[in-house]
């Protein structure tokens, strides 16, 4: 069984002449949204204005350094509206469809979000699930939550957290289509997720500090999931105003049977043991590796010359941050134009942004992956492949060449990703993430992926490109396409791109 990331990511290879038929079962479809029957809903204000901000200016902006402040009702409604909402209906025969402001792999959306209040004005102290479909939460423990601190260092010792946040996801959901592959979808849709959440903090001027280290079990308990079919993946306290009292955690009861079925989502749920030995074999925390590489340099590419990245002042910024949010869609319809030079060192700053911040940005995280791309029709670059220096905001080509067609074809011939102007790489060595971190390691270099993936889509859509998170591909082509060496692997790809107007 699945003890490490790295076996886990070779197992679940795509291999073009060893794919397994597999039909979709629409009868036994996942239900995607979470209920609790006999729990009555408290409704969040709807009616709460948007932030007017700069998407730029979030992004690069460090988070908490504005004074803590009281965060209100209305707060956490907007902070849960800017990070997970229906945006789009379409219209099928079973029923309407909603998609939703984050990018979901096969639109199945697998992730669920909980929040632990204290102190808000108008809403009893408790812990929530947040139901997106009727913008309101359900009451699963009422008063003073035993949350649980981050294991290693904890950043949110210095006040009392006034909100925390859990994002979990449902197996069942992603694996109905993907089955054992599933798991690299789990965590890629939760560090979407994430990245909207933390925008919104920041767009609220909160406080917050990420957590992928927890005691999954005590964590899960907490939630009242059913470990089999749920698990947390991700957690996020908001500095409050009060001191920190370092109070004895009372025992975490068990939730009643009735929340805990409420993670099934299906009549007949296949189980992918696969999926649950790859979480489970990343229980364990190492809170302070003794080393920690410097992924760029891990992954047997080379490069000659690292040039630094010159943005332009402002981001050609046609929508804000919360219009970025709510207009968000993956598009397709890539054309043959040039992305100019502006709108691409512009991304490229932004996936810069954040990644060497202090400890709740990506901190720790950052090491476990890296980023490069392929330019294909991109102003000022030569079609090649680069290697992104996060840390010194410089990009190095590692060798020319046309690759986008020959990727798109990897892409199991995905043919309209050819058309992208460039192609962005999410990559690591899954081998050595093993070593430094265990297989907890993996979660880290896959939900950060999906964190930048997600910054991709709405960086794209602010400055009016079209974008596109593929997360099927033939592994070990795309390995060796981009010469990778042997224990390296291609996690994510992210195609950007001019888009044909009015669709
Ligand atoms: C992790 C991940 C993998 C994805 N892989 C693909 C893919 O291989 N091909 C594709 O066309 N779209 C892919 N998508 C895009 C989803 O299909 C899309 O997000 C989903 O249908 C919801 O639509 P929306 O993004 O327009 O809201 C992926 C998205 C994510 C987040």
């Amino acid at each position: 069984m699945t003890k490490s990331g790295f076996q886990y990511h070779k197992d679940t290879s795509y291999d073009r002449h060893n794919m397994t038929g597999h039909y979709l079962d629409w009868q036994n479809q996942p239900g995607v949204f979470k209920r609790y029957p006999g729990i009555v809903p408290v409704l969040l204000p709807q009616d709460v204005h948007s932030p007017e901000k700069k998407l730029s200016s979030l992004i690069k902006g460090t988070a908490g350094s504005a004074p803590l402040r009281a965060v209100s009702f209305e707060d956490l409604s907007l902070i849960l509206r800017l990070t997970y909402s229906l945006t789009a209906k379409a219209r099928h025969t079973g029923g309407d469809f909603y998609y939703r402001s984050v990018a979901s792999a096969g639109a199945l959306y697998p992730a669920e979000i909980y929040v632990a209040t204290n102190g808000i004005n108008n809403l009893d102290d408790g812990l929530y699930h947040f139901s997106i479909a009727r913008h309101s939460l359900s009451l699963l423990r009422r008063g003073d939550i035993p949350v649980p601190a981050k294991k290693t260092t904890q950043p949110s010792s210095i006040t009392t957290p006034i909100l925390t946040f859990f994002l979990s996801a449902i197996f069942f959901r992603s694996a109905w289509k993907y089955r054992a592959r599933s798991y690299r979808y789990h965590l890629l849709d939760t560090g979407h997720l994430i990245e909207n959440l933390f925008l919104a903090l920041k767009a609220l001027e909160l406080h917050p500090a990420l957590s992928l280290d927890f005691d999954d079990p005590e964590v899960n308990r907490l939630l009242g999931l059913d470990q089999t079919k749920e698990v947390c993946l991700a957690v996020c306290h908001v500095q409050g105003t009060q001191a920190y009292e370092d109070k004895k955690t009372p025992e975490i009861t068990e939730l009643p049977e009735a929340v805990k079925n409420a993670s099934r989502v299906a009549e007949k749920e296949t189980d992918y043991p696969a999926v649950r030995a790859i979480h489970e074999a990343g229980v364990n925390v190492v809170s302070q590796p003794e080393s920690r590489p410097h992924m760029i340099h891990e992954l047997g590419l080379t490069v000659d010359k690292w040039t630094g990245i010159k943005p332009p002042d402002t981001w050609s910024e046609t929508l804000n941050y919360a219009e970025a949010v709510f207009h968000r869609r993956s598009k397709r319809n890539f054309v043959q134009k040039p992305l100019s030079r502006g709108c691409m060192t512009s991304l490229l700053d932004g996936l810069c942004a954040g990644c060497f911040g202090p400890d709740g940005e990506m901190s720790n995280n950052n090491q476990s992956m890296c980023t490069g791309f392929l330019a294909g029709n991109t102003e000022g670059f030569d079609p090649g492949l680069y290697l992104l220096d996060t840390s010194s905001s410089s990009i190095g080509m590692v060798g020319p060449g046309f690759f986008t067609e020959r990727m798109a074809h990897i892409c199991l011939d995905q043919a309209w990703l050819a058309n992208a102007a460039v192609h962005f790489l999410f990559m690591s060595n899954p081998d050595l993430v093993d070593q430094v971190w265990g297989s907890r390691g993996y979660r880290y270099a896959m939900m950060t992926a999906g964190r930048l993936g997600e910054r991709l889509y709405l960086m794209a859509t602010a400055m009016g490109l079209g974008c596109c998170g593929i997360g099927a591909f033939y592994d070990m082509e795309a390995s060796e396409l981009l010469g990778l060496n042997s224990a390296s692997r291609l996690l994510y790809l992210v195609a950007v791109g001019r888009v044909k107007q009015g669709i």
